[in-house]
């Protein structure tokens, strides 16, 4: 989905929608998933955080990240291109600093953090300018750690979602997808890759919130939304119980060398209406 002219929407490139493609903030706050507690372990063991340590949350959008990564740092600040998602940040996470910037543009001086993470966000991200700007900032021997949600779309009513989302359609990236092909080809190695379960109860209508999150649906024309979110109730409304979806996690990891890690999650999903 590298263009997107055939999308009707209001943007026409992919690094445009992941730019304006979150302009809800406060929704994205609301519904959106949170990290699993494993996953932030493996991410304090893996690079010794502790009160010295100062981070870089590159992506933060509202801040369901930062604030979990927060407590196990000495300081944390956060970035991020969208105005509306720094509003919400602001709004949800006020002691800590969110500044505007993006992938290629990081308002740090060099070698002024020890890790960088991203969270649900590096598949926008211009690569390899991208790493070099990460590499920048990060002190010698820091690391990256890289996470995601993901849907299961083993699970036959999360991959009937996925299709009425018309996700095969315009997904930033594949689900599952490795991205360890394109760190090691960046100044970071030692790559690591860790999958962890997590699981987010949804109502109906949160579950219908969280589909609105969605980029390239929140830029859709409001005629396509309308048939879009017709084929996604096809497929919510038969869910017997409100509290109908669980997401599970899967986190990959990298670590490695100078820069000494790479955290990469990849999420699993949406699971079973219990
Ligand atoms: C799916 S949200 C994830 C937000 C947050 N990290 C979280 O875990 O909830 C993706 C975020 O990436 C930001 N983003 C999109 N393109 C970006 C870029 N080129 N550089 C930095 N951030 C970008 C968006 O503004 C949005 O806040």
């Amino acid at each position: 989905m590298d263009e997107l002219e055939a999308c009707g929407h209001e943007v026409s490139t992919k690094r445009e929608l992941g730019i304006k493609g979150f302009s809800d903030g406060m929704s994205y706050n609301a519904v959106r998933p949170d990290y699993p507690g494993e996953a932030m372990a493996f991410f304090a063991s893996t690079f010794g955080l502790d009160g010295t340590v100062r981070a870089l949350d590159l992506g933060a959008g509202s801040g369901i990240f930062t604030r979990q990564i927060r407590d196990l740092v000495g300081e944390v600040v956060a970035v991020d291109p969208s105005a509306s998602m720094r509003e919400a940040f602001a709004a949800s996470t006020p002691d800590v600093e969110i500044l505007e910037g993006s992938d290629i543009a990081i308002p740090l001086d060099d070698e002024s953090v020890d890790v960088v993470f991203v969270a649900q966000a590096f598949h926008w991200f211009d690569v390899p300018a991208a790493l070099e700007e990460i590499r920048r900032v990060l002190r010698p021997g820091g690391g990256l750690g890289l996470i995601w949600n993901e849907r299961d779309e083993s699970v036959p009513w999360v991959r009937a979602l996925s299709l009425a989302m018309q996700w095969d359609r315009w997904q930033p990236y594949r689900v599952g997808r490795d991205f360890s092909g394109l760190l090691c080809a960046g100044p970071f190695r030692d790559v690591e890759r860790v999958t962890f379960r997590h699981a987010q109860l949804l109502t109906k209508e949160s579950l219908y919130q969280r589909v609105l999150t969605t980029s390239y649906i929140s830029v859709m024309s409001e005629t396509e939304r309308t048939a879009l979110m017709r084929d996604v109730a096809k497929v919510v409304e038969p869910l017997e119980t409100a509290r109908c979806c669980i997401w599970r996690f899967a986190l990959e990891t990298r670590s490695g060398g100078e820069y000494d890690f790479l955290a990469c999650p990849r999420l699993s999903s949406l699971a079973t209406p219990s």
